[in-house]
């Protein structure tokens, strides 16, 4: 489903440039659920960025499918992450102004998915995570928890084949939390593979969490 191969990953720091993610290769299969552990800065947001093609290695090659997406040009490697991927931003990166169902509905659009259609599949993914009931609201006005719930409900509705969530829990209290942690393994079960960066307790020791892997010193390794 997804392979990372020997992935270096460079950012500028200043003047310098600092190896952020060194020699990184992952292999998840459809229906793993996999989280990523490791301190502040060990580069976990990056590496997701990476897995999922937002990001371009800057060397090594990531595969989702069998495609190369690490060699892909920018648009065809938009299309391929808009198909393959659902990625939910630790920042949320929520659209204010708009209601629950318009943010929910944005990755149908380029599939010219509107309407009612969009909206029973908006409605479904919603109510996966029991946040159906505000739709029509616009997500300024919600709950931490639930703009996370409502996050997480736009990166799925697309249907992707791989979820790759960055500190899905950060917002939710146990009660959210535990039942978020069953939605996942749901997902799993069903054949998405999940690649999820957490330092939270709750997610590192899920039951429904298959494998645990540290990332330190820009290195993986398991935890
Ligand atoms: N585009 C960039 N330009 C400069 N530095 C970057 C860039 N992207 C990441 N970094 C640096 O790379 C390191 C890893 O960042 P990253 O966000 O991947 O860490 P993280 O493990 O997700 O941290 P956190 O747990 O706080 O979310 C950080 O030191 C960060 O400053
Ligand atoms: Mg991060």
């Amino acid at each position: 489903m997804l392979v990372a191969s020997d992935v270096s990953k460079w950012v500028k720091d200043g003047q310098r440039r600092r190896e952020v993610l060194r020699g990184v290769s992952l292999e998840v299969s459809a229906g793993e659920f996999v989280v990523i552990v490791g301190p502040s800065g060990s580069g976990k947001t990056t590496l997701l960025g990476v897995l999922g093609g937002m990001l371009l290695p800057s060397s090594g090659e990531v595969r989702l499918e069998g495609e190369a997406v690490s060699r892909l040009r920018d648009e065809h490697r938009a299309e391929v992450r808009r198909r393959k991927v659902g990625y939910l931003f630790q920042d949320l990166a929520l659209i204010p102004g708009m209601t629950v169902l318009e943010n929910v509905a944005l990755p149908l659009l380029p599939d010219g998915v509107t309407g009612a259609a969009a909206e029973a599949r908006c409605l479904a993914a919603l109510a996966r995570l029991g946040v159906e009931g505000r739709a029509g609201d616009r997500v300024d006005g919600l709950s931490g928890g639930e703009r996370q719930r409502v996050a997480l409900a736009r990166a799925l509705v697309g249907s992707p084949s791989l979820l790759l969530l960055d500190e899905p829990t950060a917002h939710l209290d146990a009660e959210r939390a535990a039942s978020l942690l069953e939605a996942l393994g749901s997902f799993a079960q069903e054949g998405k593979a999940l690649v999820v960066a957490s330092h939270d307790p709750r997610v590192i020791e899920a039951p429904q969490v298959h494998r645990r892997l540290r990332l330190a010193d820009g290195a993986l390794q398991p935890r």
